[in-house]
């Protein structure tokens, strides 16, 4: 495995993703992790990643710089480098200027790190401080016009460096770069597949629960349904999974769950209808945070009643994403970046003494979703787009009233129908319908119409950190909108969102 020690950089996730996809596993662990831990851990390579801080803060992330002397091949990036040179005796100047974007690299030695590079190549730089001096036993291997220290080795202790960022795209030669280092220098063999990692999380399942019981709260999404499976693959009857119906799915969707999930899973699942419960808290309130605060707290009452009806539950089974984890945790110690608060829905209800089991915490949703075909699980739930815990809620912006959810359920209805038919819908991220609190005029027949405008929401993204509008087709957009606004009542206006994540967020609440 490749140890990513983590000094707070944006793309640190980039990192374990192309250490992932040339299917070895990595570990993220913040600056702090001990030395003890490391050699534990057995990595056959250690990452060092970029990071905001210059190395003269008075609180810049650092690591115990024993962390050179375990023999291990070690990589730093940007911050990571800079790290390694001051530690090890070379000198970096600081600077309040940023280069920023592309630079043209010099390839100055290809015996290791750039074996596969011939001469000038393109690289992504982001950074303020530079190396002016390298440590003693470092010699250059590759410089940028203004960078001329922009790549080092230590051939014999193993320890490389570079200024650029290999694992974003914008280094069109970064892959072979990683590639090198995983292969020729750490020694690694791909070896991390779903399947092995199915086996594993099942022994490590039955290792931490033993014969007690596991309850899971099942939405319906992959993530869930995931965990559900593995969970019953290692302790079998002893989980029992809880679907809370709130009244706030799409159309027919808690019926047809039932039935999908009930075909895929042959898994103790109780569904509750807590409907009524639900809208009668929401009713009359309009504000975002407020609606996700009062969902996830009748959430909360509704799963704790049904759970108290399990006896001798010990363990809460819950899908978190590597991602959260990671996102949760910072190269300064502590949380630093609060979990948006709709990350905490479905969470562990404090009163509830149950002990947390994660099987999916060190997966990115890719990966679920290979597990998921692993493990059996059919294509539509595999598939399903992400579906946020409040629903509708946060779809219907305002007011939500029976009649308004009558009137997106259809319409959104409508937009799935035809995405799933013209094949779009594996390939967006999310697709959706938003009906907005406002009315406009039109004309239906011969007829003034003063009705609702609903707005068509379709975003690609690889993690929902980051999402694009999708460019769908005019005339495919021409033919959802005719749809919409001719069978849906309520509607005469539908308008499409053309707005990117960031500055915009997926959903409109
Ligand atoms: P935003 O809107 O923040 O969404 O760009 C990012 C991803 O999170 C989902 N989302 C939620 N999921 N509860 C959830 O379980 C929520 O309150 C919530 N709000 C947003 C959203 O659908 C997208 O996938």
């Amino acid at each position: 495995m490749i140890l990513i020690i983590d000094f707070g950089s944006q793309y640190n996730q980039l990192i374990a993703r192309r250490v992932r996809e040339n299917r070895i596993f990595c570990q993220v662990e913040p600056p702090t992790i001990k030395m003890d831990a490391i050699r534990k851990l057995n990595p056959d390579g250690i990452i060092l990643s970029g990071g905001p801080s210059s190395i003269y803060d008075k609180h810049s992330p650092r690591i115990d710089k024993a962390i050179f002397d375990l023999g291990i091949p070690i990589m730093g990036i940007c911050y990571g480098f800079q790290f390694m040179a001051d530690t090890l005796g070379g000198k970096v100047k600081g600077s309040k200027k940023r280069e920023y974007g592309f630079a043209e690299l010099t390839i100055l030695s290809t015996d290791q790190l750039f074996a596969d590079i011939d001469g000038k190549t393109t690289c992504w730089m982001s950074h303020g401080d530079t190396i002016k001096k390298l440590p003693p036993g470092f010699k250059t291997t590759a410089s940028t016009p203004s960078t001329p220290l922009a790549a080092a080795t230590h051939i014999k202790k193993k320890l490389f460096g570079v200024q650029f960022h290999p694992e974003v795209a914008h280094t069109p030669q970064g892959k072979k770069i990683i590639r090198r280092f995983l292969f020729d220098i750490c020694g690694c063999k791909c070896r991390w597949t779903m399947k092995n990692f199915a086996a594993q999380a099942v022994d490590r399942i039955q290792e931490t629960v033993g014969d007690q019981r596991v309850i899971l709260g099942l939405s319906g999404g992959v993530d869930s349904s995931v965990t559900a499976l593995l969970i019953h693959r290692a302790i079998g009857k002893k989980l029992t999974c809880i679907f809370v119906d709130n009244g706030l799915l799409r159309l027919n969707e808690g019926e047809k769950l039932k039935i999908t999930l009930k075909q895929n899973l042959d898994i103790n699942i109780r569904f509750v209808s807590a409907k009524r419960q639900f809208l009668s808290a929401l009713s009359g309130v309009t504000d975002p945070e407020k609606k996700r605060k009062i969902i996830g707290k009748v959430f909360m009452d509704v799963f704790e009643a049904e759970a108290k009806k399990i006896k001798n539950a010990a363990f809460l089974a819950q899908g978190t994403l590597y991602p959260d984890i990671i996102e949760s945790r910072s190269a300064f110690g502590g949380p630093t970046a609060v979990i948006k608060s709709h990350h905490n829905v479905g969470g562990l209800p404090k009163n509830m003494k149950l002990k947390l089991v994660e099987p999916l915490q060190y997966l990115f949703k890719d990966e679920v979703r290979k597990l998921g075909k692993t493990l059996g699980l059919s294509d539509e739930l595999v598939w399903r787009q992400p579906f946020p815990g409040p629903g509708l809620a946060i779809r219907i912006i305002g007011n939500i009233t029976t009649r308004r959810l009558t009137i997106i359920r259809q319409a959104d209805d409508l937009l799935l129908q035809e995405i799933k038919a013209a094949g779009y819908y594996k390939k967006l991220w999310q697709s959706f319908a938003v009906l907005l609190p406002i009315k406009s005029v039109g004309v239906m027949g011969d007829q003034r119409t003063y009705e609702n405008i609903l707005a068509i929401r379709a975003v690609t993204s690889t993690d929902a950190m980051t999402a694009d509008w999708a460019k769908l087709p005019h005339k495919f957009l021409a033919k959802v909108s005719n749809r919409i606004i001719n069978e849906v009542n309520g509607v005469n206006r539908v308008v499409y969102d053309i707005s990117s994540k960031p500055p915009s967020t997926i959903e409109w609440e």
